[in-house]
């Protein structure tokens, strides 16, 4: 049995690894400002502390970490079009969070912190697909925020011998992932408004393509980044390698869910890449990972989580 630390464990990637972490007999701590998270994510999990409170406080990331030997840094405001209407309240909880926690990790003696990453750090480079070693080019505040997260990691191992190891996701999605804001992952989006009867919205012509990654994946590779022994100090991409486009993508749930709901398309979105596909040949090699969970058998898995959810919140009215 070990010790881990996930912070922003109350949010949707966070409280999957709290709930795989619980199942294989480790102990679990959540640090969380509920901003976003929810305490309801947890509330199905037993045995889990809850730490509630902001990382960019260095006495509650130093308070975090006392005692723990794996920290799963999920913690961020995870939205483009957030953080380009917003970009100095996301800097702080992407920057000053994660520096914070680094810092008081490596203090606090922690064995490993492994690092939420994103996608969206490659930005609208021509090749397809996207392997580690290329050059990031941020197109929001929040995908610079990421590289500065990134390269803070790698520095950390570097410099200190701290090891980090960052986990790079390509558009997860999966039960618990919340649909309630305009900035939610898309499909999150498009599952709630077929299951409604409602059309959804696409910013663009919906050919821009998505690597979409089911969480059990991500939880996956991040639990083998914990220990993989040549991970350290390494960016690692953790998704299928595989692409669609938002018409298609809305096309595989419409014949999912047995509906014919139509877009509403709308202006492309500023900050937005226009295609995504992660190579995984390092995430194979370093961390033995293999996609468990594919796109179809996900949306399957999402779309009824769903349902139950609007068929309790019928009931509740
Ligand atoms: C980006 C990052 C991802 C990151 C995520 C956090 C890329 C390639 N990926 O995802 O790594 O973790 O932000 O939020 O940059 N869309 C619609 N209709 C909607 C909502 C979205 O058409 O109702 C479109 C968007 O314009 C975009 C695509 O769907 O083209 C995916 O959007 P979203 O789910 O928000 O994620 P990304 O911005 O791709």
């Amino acid at each position: 049995m070990s010790s881990y630390l996930v912070t922003g464990g109350a949010g949707f990637i966070g409280s999957h690894l709290v709930e795989e972490l619980v199942r294989r007999g480790h102990s679990v701590r959540v640090a969380d400002n509920l901003s976003t998270g929810k305490r309801r994510n947890l509330a199905h999990i037993p045995g889990v502390e809850l730490l509630e409170g902001d990382l960019a406080e260095m006495p509650f990331a130093a308070r975090a970490v006392h005692g723990i030997e794996y920290v799963l840094h999920q913690a961020a405001i995870p939205s483009v079009p957030r953080s380009v209407k917003d970009p100095i309240t996301s800097n702080r909880a992407n920057v000053d969070g994660t520096l914070n926690i680094l810092v008081a990790a490596r203090d606090a003696g922690v064995k490993r912190l492994v690092f939420a990453g994103s996608s969206s750090e490659y930005g609208d480079t021509p090749t397809l697909p996207k392997t580690e070693d290329m050059p990031s080019s941020p197109l929001s505040p929040y995908a610079l925020q990421k590289v500065v997260g990134t390269e803070y990691c790698r520095m950390f191992t570097r410099l200190y011998g701290f090891e980090t190891v960052v986990i790079r996701y390509f558009n997860v999605f999966g039960p618990r992932q919340d649909p309630g804001s305009p900035y939610s992952g898309v499909i999150s989006l498009f599952a709630a408004a077929l299951i409604e009867g409602r059309q959804p919205t696409i910013y663009g012509d919906g050919e821009q393509t998505r690597d979409f990654t089911y969480v059990a994946n991500v939880v996956d590779g991040v639990l083998r980044a914990c220990t993989a022994p040549k991970a350290a100090g390494e960016a690692i991409n953790v998704a299928c390698g595989t692409r669609i486009s938002l018409n298609e993508l809305l096309r595989v749930m419409n014949t999912v869910v047995g509906s014919k709901v139509q877009a509403i398309y709308k202006e492309p979105r500023a900050g937005d890449v226009r295609d995504s596909q992660a190579d995984i040949t390092k995430a194979r090699t370093l961390l033995g990972y293999t996609p468990i969970v594919g796109l179809e058998e996900g949306l399957r898995h999402t779309l009824a989580w769903c349902r139950t959810e609007s068929q309790k919140l019928e009931v509740k009215r």
